[in-house]
Formats: C-alpha cells, structure tokens, sequence
C-alpha cells in the first residue's frame, strides 16, 4: 500500500513538473537542460492578469529566468478579456495516429488557432478525439503529421529538455481528479509549487489565497476522502491555476459530477478565463455547452467537423 501511494506520488510529482514523458520515452531524446539556461520560465512575465497584459502572456515560453514572484489572481473583479491577436495554439493539418490503430487516425487533418484569452469548448462523442487533442497540446503525445505549435513555439520540434518548461504553462484538469490521497488540500496544492522549485513563503501566502478563490478557504485541511466531488474537483483547478498559467485546458472536468456541481466548476471555469487565462474545456456535457454559449469545436471520428462562435452542442449530439 505504502509502495503504492509512493509510486502515485511520483507520478503526480512528474505530472506537475510536466516531466511525466508519456509516449516520449519512444524517442529517446536527451533529457537535459540546454547549456546557459536556468530550465526556468518567467512565469510572472507569463501570467495574464488584466486585459492588457493578456495580450502579451505566451509569447515569450523561451524565456528562462526565474521569478520567485507570483502574481496576484483576481477572480472578485475579473476584467472582461476578449481574445488578442496572436493564437496561442495552432494546429495546422495535424494528424494523429496511434500505432495500435495505424488505420484509424484518432485525429485527421485538423487545423485551429485558439487565440489568447479564449474559452472554448471541444465537443464529440466517445472515442472522436477529445482527449487526443488535450494531449496533444501538452506534448504528452505527439503529432504524427502536420505542424502543432503553442505559444509560437513548435511542438513537433520541441526538444525533450523543454517539455517541462511547457507544462509549467499549462494548467491541466482531468476527470478522475488525480489528488494524492494522503495529502490535504493544501498540501496537494503546495505541492505543485514544491515541485516546481517554488518558496515556502511563496506557498504560504498562494496556496490558501488561490483555495479561497475556489470557495475551498474553510477544507484547507481536509483530505480528498473528506471533500465531496466538487470540491476535489477545486482543489485540482486551485492547484492547475496556483501557478497563475496562461493556458488552462481541462478533459471532462464534470465527467463525474450531477448538473448543478458541474454548473458551479464551469462557472469557475468561466471567470478564470475572465482574467486572461485562455481556457479550453473537452467535454460530453451538452446541456452545460449550450448554456455557456462560447466557441464549440465538434469533432467526430477524429475530424473536426464544426468550430462555431458561441456555439450549441450540436443538433444531432
Ligand atoms: N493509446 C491508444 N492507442 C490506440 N488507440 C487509441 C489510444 N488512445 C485513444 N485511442 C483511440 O483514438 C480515438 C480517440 O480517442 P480519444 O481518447 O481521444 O477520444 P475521446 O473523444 O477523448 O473519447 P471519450 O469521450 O470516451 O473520452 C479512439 O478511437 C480511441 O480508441
Ligand atoms: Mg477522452
């Protein structure tokens, strides 16, 4: 038992430090930091905070300074963003096929930009490519044709050594929670800043602020068994956002959760894009797609077959 929470442990550690290599090791790229570099991205340069400045956030992933500071995140007064010029993640004739199914791409010929400040919605039924795209995005896998690039930075020729850095910028929110069972939840959100090198006195002040935003400032204490569904499911977007990322993407954040739960995360959800952070959701849940009213992306069989401005799930969904 023991050995087993040792072994989630480190996973989740390498989830949050964005060295969990997925399907890399295939590869067999050098795992190491390039000469002259601190292996660190400025995440304060990096964070969208009001409308202005989320119009700059992800343009410079190549840095590599280290900031100690976290910027502030203002969920009470969210300032309106509304999406700038630059796309902060371009497919362009993406294709992905996995080598267990080498005739059915799990994606084909997808082409998107999703542009800073954005809130999206990528919709399909099981098996289209939801969480292919998602995974795609953070180079858990890789593309098997076209170009992908977020940030303006390529992911087809991204170096090993980069893909932590390119995590630390994306917050990401699963279905099945991934909380490490033993810790409380201000544990499990300190540790996402532990693994990333963070200050205690960093972790001190961030972590209860970034739980107060989620409603969670009285369960600090609490372990995942004591919190019901949706209050895990804060305690993991609290600890995806605590290092203020300027791209959020969640795969089936309600899949577990009753309507009216699921309504209270999407509107979390909806106010932390407020702030600048681009913010795209994968999901089955129609009736929450149509009452948010923002851009759907529909895939089906692994094309994507509608992209809509304040879309609907789809009439035939
Ligand atoms: N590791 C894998 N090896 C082979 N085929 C895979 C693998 N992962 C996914 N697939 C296939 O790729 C296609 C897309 O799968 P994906 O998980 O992206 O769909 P999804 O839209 O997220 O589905 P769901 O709504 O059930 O989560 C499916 O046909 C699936 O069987
Ligand atoms: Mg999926």
């Amino acid at each position: 038992m023991t050995e087993e929470k040792d072994t989630a442990a480190r996973l989740v550690a390498q989830l949050l430090a964005g060295e969990h290599s997925g399907e890399l090791d295939e590869f067999g790229e050098p795992d190491q930091v390039a000469p002259g570099t601190t292996g660190l991205i400025d995440l304060g340069e990096l964070a969208p905070l009001a409308v202005d400045e989320a119009r700059v956030p992800l343009a410079s992933i190549s840095d590599n300074h280290l900031s100690n500071e976290l910027p502030a995140l203002d969920l009470e007064t969210p300032a309106v963003v509304r999406p700038s010029g630059r796309p902060v993640i371009v497919f362009d004739h993406v294709s992905k096929v996995y080598p267990a199914q080498p005739n059915k791409p799990a994606l084909a010929n997808i082409s998107l930009e999703v542009y800073a400040g954005e809130f999206l919605f990528l919709v399909g039924h099981s098996g289209s490519g939801k969480s292919t795209f998602i995974r795609l995005i953070n180079r858990e896998l890789r593309v098997t044709s076209g170009k992908l690039s977020v940030a303006g930075e390529s992911l087809v020729k991204m170096r090993r050594w980069r893909i932590p850095f390119l995590r630390r910028n994306i917050g990401c929110v699963y279905q099945d929670y991934k909380l490490l069972p033993d810790k409380t939840s201000f544990q499990n959100v300190a540790f996402a800043l532990e693994v990333i090198g963070k200050s205690r006195h960093i972790i001190r002040t961030q972590v209860p602020e970034v739980l107060r935003l989620v409603g969670l400032e009285d369960k600090l204490n609490m372990l995942p068994e004591q919190l019901s569904g949706g209050e895990q499911q804060r305690v993991c977007i609290a600890r995806a956002i605590v290092n203020r990322p300027p791209l959020l993407i969640c795969d089936e954040p309600t899949g577990n959760l009753d309507p009216q739960t699921s309504l209270g995360i999407m509107r979390l959800l909806d106010r932390i894009n407020r702030t600048g952070t681009t913010v795209l959701v994968a999901t089955h849940d129609r009736e929450m797609v149509d009452s948010m009213r923002k851009r759907v992306v529909a895939l089906e069989n692994g094309y994507l077959v509608r992209d809509q401005d304040r879309g609907v799930y789809g009439l035939d969904a």
